[in-house]
């Protein structure tokens, strides 16, 4: 058998995405869905309740008054926005358990990173941008749950330097989490877009739609723990009119963001 497939087939924790999660993409896929049917999946869940709210209410979306009432919030947000928020939350314990220790807050600085530049730039549409982001190392947890002290091993190696990440995963794993990813995308059933950005973040050129794929490629080497400019895609960001100098404010910018998020959501 595949190894890729092997793996994946080999964790039946990931085989379903978290039920929340389901319910509130097919809530969405429908052309009229209200405010009402989302609010009653928030409101079913306390805990994504009081997240919302607090949220909402935090600097990072920079409401003037204070909002206690989660209709209130979904209209103020807006639908897109609390669903990425609903899967952002829904997801951390699912990425805390599989995922190497950081994996979930590497990826909501890449969402807010994606976010961020979309509506800075204007290339894709911001909320799509932010779930593209976070969902786009999803094949990680497959490795690391294979094996969590390999994993750790391939992460030193990556930071060291050595060698790109897939191909380090693929001495180690004989597969990586691009691979892994794209199947677990399949089996989940994820939107065409994400299924692309977890298949092509790093090798936009050979999505079909490469810009969601280039924007969080470039995100997610902006938002590495170890930075090095060396690995920005320098074309890229010139391509959106941003100077190679001006990336390392860029990041900080993000971090800061990214860092309100994380704390509402935590
Ligand atoms: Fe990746
Ligand atoms: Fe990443």
């Amino acid at each position: 058998m595949d190894k890729t497939i092997e793996l994946v087939n080999n964790i039946k924790d990931l085989q379903a995405m978290p039920s929340v999660i389901v319910r509130v993409l097919n809530v969405m896929k429908k052309p009229t869905v209200s405010m009402k049917e989302l609010g009653d999946i928030v409101m079913y869940d306390q805990s994504l309740t009081i997240k919302i709210l607090a949220l909402v209410n935090s600097a990072y979306y920079g409401f003037s008054q204070q909002i206690s009432s989660i209709q209130i919030a979904l209209s103020l947000l807006g639908m897109v926005k609390v669903k990425n928020i609903i899967v952002a939350v829904a997801m951390k314990p699912m990425m805390s358990n599989a995922g190497d220790k950081d994996l979930w807050k590497h990826s909501i600085r890449v969402a807010a990173g994606c976010e961020y530049l979309a509506k800075l730039t204007k290339i894709m549409d911001a909320d799509e941008a932010f779930i593209a982001g976070f969902i786009h190392d999803i094949g990680k947890m497959v490795l690391h749950t294979t094996n969590p002290k390999m994993y750790a091993k391939v992460i030193e190696v990556v930071n060291s330097g050595a060698a790109p990440i897939l191909d380090v995963e693929k001495k180690y794993f004989d597969s990586d989490h691009v691979r892994t990813g794209s199947l677990l995308a399949k089996r989940w059933q994820l939107p065409i877009l994400l299924a692309n950005v977890v298949s092509y973040h790093h090798n936009p050129s050979l999505s079909s739609i490469p810009v969601p794929c280039s924007l969080v490629g470039a995100i997610d080497m902006l938002m590495q723990d170890v930075f090095n400019p060396n690995l920005l895609d320098k074309d890229f960001f010139k391509s959106l009119g941003i100077d190679l100098d001006d990336t390392e404010e860029l990041r900080k910018v993000i971090w800061q963001k990214a860092d309100l998020l994380i704390s509402e959501l935590t």
